[in-house]
């Protein structure tokens, strides 16, 4: 194989080169996940997360030593809109453009599945993350993707998203309303270019999996298994990654307005099935 050649295929195998990807809640779970694996394809990453410098200039030095590629950190909180504009603004003043916004930060909030006992502030902190944090994210993405006339934007919503019952009230309507908002959004923006997309995992041994369920992190694959349709693999944080790659990427360059449920077929499953 000539050298160009060599090139040409190193390059193909790297699904994300020369993208520069934006990733909210980057610094654990599944964003750290996908920053990695996006890092690894090529693309330069800014992990914008709420947790401290420290942790996340760690972790951005990590990537960047294990994949060669500029990797950043930003404190953000996706609330803020003044942080969500400086964490857009970071990835075109230091690249030049955005061409993967992937609005991930969420929480759970309280496990509490019985609406007497919610309280209303803990529903619009979940609604203000996992909602408001999406739409903003969405917002500044779409004013600096309009003028390029290309981009993807990348929502996690949930397996919450295409089933009922068994989470809390503000978890599934801010799920609900991620998909939602993609769906509008789908249809807003593709005059300018732009795709929007969702990827909705069920349980992934995370934190907040972790937090949410009151168990190890250990536990999640076991338990989640138990009730699972598709036997013999277990869902991990990498799998939710490679959805969201594939969906950044040009391979979907047609894929625009879909819901990509990561749950091996679990929301079909009726109660009545064996
Ligand atoms: N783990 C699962 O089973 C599962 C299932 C379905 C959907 N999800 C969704 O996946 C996404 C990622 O969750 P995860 O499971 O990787 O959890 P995680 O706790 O590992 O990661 C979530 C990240 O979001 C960050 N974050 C929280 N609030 C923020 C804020 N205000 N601003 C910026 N960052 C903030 C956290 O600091 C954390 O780094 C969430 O939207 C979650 O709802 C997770």
């Amino acid at each position: 194989m000539s050298a160009a050649a060599a090139v040409a295929v190193a390059n193909f195998a790297k699904r994300l080169q020369g993208k520069v990807a934006l990733i909210t809640g980057g610094a654990s779970g599944i964003g750290e996940e996908t920053a990695r694996l996006f890092a690894r394809n090529g693309a330069k990453v800014i992990i914008a997360d709420v947790q401290s410098e420290s942790k996340g200039k760690n972790l951005s030095e990590e990537i960047r030593s294990e994949s060669g590629q500029q990797t950043t950190y930003i404190q953000c909180d996706v609330t803020k809109e003044s942080d969500v504009e400086k964490a857009v603004n970071t990835a075109v003043s230091m690249h030049g453009k955005l061409d993967i916004m992937y609005n991930n930060a969420g929480i759970t909030g309280k496990y509490n599945t019985n609406i007497l006992e919610i309280d209303v502030e803990d529903f619009r902190r979940v609604l203000d993350i996992n909602l408001v944090g999406a739409f903003l994210g969405a917002k500044h993405a779409a004013r600096v993707m309009i003028p390029k006339k290309r981009g993807s934007i990348l929502f996690t919503s949930s397996i919450a998203s295409v089933t009922n019952g068994g989470m809390p009230q503000g978890y599934t309507a801010s799920k609900h309303g991620v998909v939602g908002l993609m769906h509008n959004l789908t249809v807003e923006l593709g005059k300018h270019g732009i795709r929007v997309n969702c990827v909705s995992p069920a349980g992934v041994p995370t934190p907040t999996a972790a937090k949410a369920g009151g168990v190890d992190i250990s536990e999640i694959q076991k338990g989640f298994y138990s009730m699972a349709n598709l036997k013999e693999v277990n869902l991990d944080a990498r799998d939710i990654a490679e959805a969201a790659m594939f969906l950044g990427s040009d391979e979907s360059k047609y894929v625009s307005g879909v819901n990509l449920v990561v749950d091996g077929g679990f929301n079909l499953r009726s109660a009545m099935a064996d």
